[in-house]
């Protein structure tokens, strides 16, 4: 069977690895790469292909930036040219960016199965450009695979059959059990930027509503400025909040803020060192939601609602919002709270997901191959 793997942006890269290294255990399978371009910097892309031990993409549309539509376009056309002179039986999609979307419709108007990894989850809210791509992949995939039940019940909810739904983990935690202890080898960066251990706050940010409305991102860094009054923070900055920030002009915000440290993004395993030594983690992302709850990492999500509730039932994960008081007031919290939550780890996020996902593909092998795009359209 021949597989092409799509990844496009730095947290589709982080989920690729453990499925690449379980396809390749089983021999029927022929598995090969295809990064769209949609992330390019060697922070947000060769970085992570080194450190994760990936070999370079087989293919590579390099599509770049743009809007939704021109990247989303540009990304079609790039992969339906692939398929033209490579005859994939099954298209692997990940998580929710627009490289996840433009290609599974792709697949599935040419006749290719799609299997979406990470399907399921939902915001409910249409203003996040993720959640569309996430509702309109699953709605053209014949496989699912959640990484939670709540994930299942929404598909279900959705009209689709169990027959389509398979729960099986969370690949991206896979690749965090793998890689956690390497991260002893890099105690020297706490020395590089001055921090130590559980002294210190870890930012990120880069979600459209949190950064490209300024009065919402001059709210939330003021929050963080107070914040670094009472402990260091330190921000990898994504390089479209950089982009933003000057736009917008936080200048005036942060002048004088000395235990604020806005840096270039991470690679992969220096974030995860300091996401585990941090004191207490302040983001909009979705995978760092997923990894502190993992690490036993108090998290202050700055949004509204997450697509990933199972990391506040079960897990480290607090919704705080963006409004200045209740981020202030979260983080105190956070710093005079010392016990370290120690709940087991959500069903399945065991670092087998990607195992699973193989066993399930070699098993679904007969449908994939005679081409049942799906069997329950809702
Ligand atoms: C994308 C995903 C988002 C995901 C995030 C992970 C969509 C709709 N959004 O958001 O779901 O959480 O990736 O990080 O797919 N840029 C660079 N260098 C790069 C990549 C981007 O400078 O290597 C800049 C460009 O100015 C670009 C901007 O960042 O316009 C946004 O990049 P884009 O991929 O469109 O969206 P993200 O915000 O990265
Ligand atoms: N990450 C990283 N360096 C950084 C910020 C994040 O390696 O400077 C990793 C993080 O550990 C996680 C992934 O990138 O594995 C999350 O990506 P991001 O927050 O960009 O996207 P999202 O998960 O919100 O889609």
């Amino acid at each position: 069977m021949r597989i092409a793997l799509v990844a496009g942006a730095r947290p589709n890269f982080v989920k690729i690895a453990p499925l690449l290294r379980s396809l390749k255990r089983h021999s029927e399978f022929s598995t090969s790469v295809v990064h769209t371009g949609q992330h390019y910097d060697d922070l947000m892309s060769a970085s992570f292909f080194r450190d994760l031990g990936i070999a370079d993409p087989d293919f590579n549309l390099a599509v770049g930036s743009g809007s939704h539509a021109a990247q989303t376009g540009r990304v079609m056309i790039a992969f339906d040219e692939l398929l033209d002179e490579v005859a994939f039986d099954l298209v692997i999609v990940v998580g929710d960016v627009n490289s996840t979307l433009a290609c599974s419709l792709v697949a599935i108007k040419r006749g290719v199965p799609v299997a979406h990894v990470e399907a399921g989850l939902r915001s409910n809210d249409w203003l996040m450009p993720e959640e569309i791509n996430r509702v309109l992949t699953d709605a053209v995939s014949a496989l699912l695979l959640t990484p939670s039940r709540d994930a299942d019940e929404n598909l279900i909810r959705e009209g689709r059959s169990e027959n389509d739904i398979y729960f099986v983990g969370n690949v991206m935690v896979d690749t965090l059990l793998r890689f956690r202890e390497k991260t002893a080898e890099r105690r020297g960066l706490m020395d590089r930027f001055g921090l130590r251990e559980r002294g210190f706050a870890l930012l990120t940010l880069h979600r459209p509503g949190n950064v490209d409305l300024p009065e919402v991102l001059r709210e939330i860094m003021s929050a963080v400025v107070e914040i670094s009054r009472d402990i260091p923070v330190i921000y990898p900055a994504h390089p479209r909040s950089r982009a933003r920030m000057k736009r917008v002009g936080v200048a005036d915000i942060i002048a004088g803020a000395t235990n604020l440290q806005i840096i270039d993004p991470l690679p992969y395993l220096d974030f995860l060192a300091l996401e585990r030594w941090a004191g207490f983690v302040m983001t909009d992302s979705g995978g760092v939601q997923e990894e502190t709850t993992v690490l036993g990492v108090p998290c202050l999500t700055l949004r509204d609602n997450t697509e990933r509730p199972i990391t506040i039932t079960q897990g480290t994960n607090k919704l705080v919002g963006t409004a200045r008081s209740a981020i202030v007031n979260a983080a105190r919290t956070a710093l005079s709270d010392h016990a370290r939550p120690s709940a087991p780890l959500p069903e399945l996020w065991d670092g087998s997901a990607s195992e699973r996902i193989a066993s399930v593909l070699a098993g679904e092998s007969e449908r994939i191959l005679n081409h049942e795009r799906t069997t329950s359209r809702p």
